[in-house]
């Protein structure tokens, strides 16, 4: 659900972008771009029109004739074709976005005079200095290495990171800063700045969230992510008066609102994404992605009733792509679980089981978890079997290429125990899963949620049943969720005691092979907030090093990498072997 999140944003980015810039070529490309540029620009803001109200299949059909002859159109096109894959999981869909992205390059190697069907890392910079040298810079021919790079960028999402991509995108931005000056006067160069800004932007930041064990690799390849780079790169691009710069906008706020919140430590500046919203509100106040982000914003604010508002007025915006439609059901199930609101939470999670194709293991496990929170008599009263849903988790898991997903293997592992004829019951599985998809953040930003919470887990604790095989494990998943509300309420020196509770009971867990590494991370953010620096490092660098196979654990190195990098103007003071990595 992660990547396809990740995947839906980054993508209708993409489609919004080259939408809306279109020369409209016809397939020569040495027709001059100035007398096309006016008309092109009219269609396109219509069809970028149509995106952002709502009428997809308008969209389509605007770009479809001419995908042969533009390869903005051909982008354009293909794009929604691969969000549309995205969304419905469909093989037919992800078949026909695959051909629409092959059909997409050859349309874009058309354009690209100077092109080099094969590079390698080792050609790009002479590579870009024959570029410039020998050919004219026609504002065609960079126009279509942009294109190109973006295409393959849109093909490694459904394959994998091509470095191609890379060394193409890095053409472009010499391309870009060698004629900044002679260029500066074309109104059409500012839009291919735009994109590369876009380019070079979201590829800094995808590195710099990457953990250090995968980097390793990146960086053996000669690239490092620096996310203040890449970040203002995008604000470059965001600010920019270009028609390119939606998509540095929709990446920026992809950033902020989710991105930092799942594989961070949720320090996206909320500020920022509102200012960077504003514009698109005033101008599409209907529009279902408009209205989805502005919904994000409320709720990652703490303004869970306005966020109910606005993805219940999302849904309503539009009927054409249902898909959406199961985006906000997924974050209302969520916006009503903070509230503890089992009932509302539960038709949300109900409709994904529903409705939703993406990762039916998830959704099933999710409902059982919500109604395991509501008194056995309303379950009944619901026709619901508690134990009958969890039984059929491990069934409805997805392989993706032969793999298991994280979250599914470990609802799976969760829901285990109910194959017993008499098993014992989950102690919070609802709260859990509010931690494992960080809704803490969300929930400790709300004092009197915080609290309720707290009482909740306190009766948990009390109700467990001794039980040989699953006592110490319920009770230390209690004891850390506790620590999590405390520190949250700010009475630290109990959080404390709960999460050091929980790391002295490590032999003795069985199941929950998480539990202590994820409370070693936590135990550091409070020493943290303590002021504690160095024990905040040292509780947080033995969680990353000496502990691995455990479930979820790459969600878990990406949030200790994103903690670490906000300490590290502090390491500095540090001996060298303690700065991190
Ligand atoms: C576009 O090109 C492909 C192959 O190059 C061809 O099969 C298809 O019919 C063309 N479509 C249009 C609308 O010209
Ligand atoms: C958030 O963004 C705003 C506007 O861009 C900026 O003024 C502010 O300093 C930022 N806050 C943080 C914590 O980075
Ligand atoms: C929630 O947000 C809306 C719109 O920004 C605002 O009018 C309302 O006062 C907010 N409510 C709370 C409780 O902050």
């Amino acid at each position: 659900l992660l990547i396809l999140y990740h995947l839906l944003s980054l993508i209708s980015a993409y489609i919004a972008f080259t939408l809306i810039k279109t020369p409209c070529f016809t397939t020569c490309y040495r027709v001059s771009f100035s007398s096309t540029t006016n008309t092109a620009l009219k269609g396109c803001s219509t069809a970028l029109g149509f995106f952002l109200n709502n009428r997809f299949a308008d969209a389509l059909a605007l770009l479809k004739p001419w995908r042969n002859q533009s390869m903005y159109h051909a982008m354009g096109y293909s794009s929604i074709l691969l969000m549309q894959a995205g969304m419905t999981f469909d093989p037919h869909d992800i078949d026909a976005a695959m051909a629409s992205l092959r059909e997409s390059l050859q349309t874009c190697q058309r354009f690209q005079q100077c092109h080099k069907p094969v590079r390698t890392f080792k050609s790009y910079i002479f590579g870009a200095a024959y570029n410039i040298i020998v050919c004219k810079l026609l504002t065609e021919e960079m126009h279509a290495e942009l294109c190109y790079a973006e295409v393959l960028l849109q093909k490694a999402f459904l394959t994998f990171l091509d470095e191609s991509i890379i060394a193409l995108l890095l053409d472009c931005q010499a391309l870009a800063n060698v004629t900044k000056d002679t260029e500066k006067q074309k109104s059409t160069h500012i839009h291919f700045r735009g994109g590369v800004n876009m380019g070079i932007g979201s590829f800094n930041l995808m590195l710099s969230l990457l953990p250090s064990r995968v980097l390793r690799l990146m960086e053996f390849l000669g690239f490092s992510g620096d996310r203040e780079v890449g970040l203002s790169e995008l604000r470059e691009g965001a600010a920019s008066n270009s028609l390119r710069s939606i998509l540095s906008t929709l990446t920026l706020l992809m950033f902020h609102l989710y991105i930092t919140v799942i594989l961070g430590t949720g320090e996206g500046n909320l500020t920022e994404a509102e200012a960077l919203l504003e514009p698109y509100k005033e101008k599409f106040p209907n529009g279902a992605l408009i209205l989805f982000y502005t919904a994000r914003i409320a709720l990652l604010k703490g303004n869970i009733t306005f966020a109910q508002e606005k993805f219940l007025a999302c849904i309503a915006a539009q009927e054409e792509w249902r898909q959406i439609h199961h985006l906000c059901s997924w974050e209302l199930m969520w916006a009503y679980s903070f509230e503890l609101n089992w009932r509302e939470a539960y038709r949300y999670a109900d409709i994904l089981c529903k409705e939703s194709k993406w990762s039916q293991a998830v959704y099933v496990f999710q409902k059982a978890a919500i109604l395991s929170m509501l008194p056995e008599e309303e379950v009944t009263e619901l026709g619901e079997d508690v134990v009958e849903l969890f039984r059929q988790v491990d069934g409805l898991r997805l392989r993706i290429a032969g793999k298991s997903i994280p979250t599914e293997k470990f609802a799976a592992k969760k829901a285990q125990r109910y194959s017993s004829s008499n098993p014992v019951k989950l102690a919070v599985p609802a709260l859990e899963m509010l931690y494992v998809w960080n809704g803490f953040t969300v929930v400790g930003k709300r004092p009197d949620l915080t609290e309720s919470i707290l009482t909740i887990l306190e009766k948990a604790e009390e109700q467990l049943r001794d039980d040989p095989e699953y006592h110490v494990d319920d009770q230390c998943v209690v004891q850390l969720l506790k620590g999590l509300c405390l520190r949250q309420l700010g009475r630290l020196v109990q959080a404390e005691s709960c999460f050091n509770h929980v790391i002295s009971r490590e032999k003795e867990i069985k199941h929950d092979n998480y539990l202590v590494p994820y409370t070693m991370y936590e135990l550091g953010l409070l020493h943290k907030q303590k002021g504690d620096v160095n024990a905040a490092i040292t509780v947080i660098e033995n969680a990353k090093m000496n502990y691995k196979d455990y479930n979820m654990e790459s969600r878990l190195h990406f949030r200790i990498h994103a903690a670490l990098n906000t300490m590290g103007s502090f390491s500095a003071k540090l001996p060298p072997s303690r700065t991190p990595a």
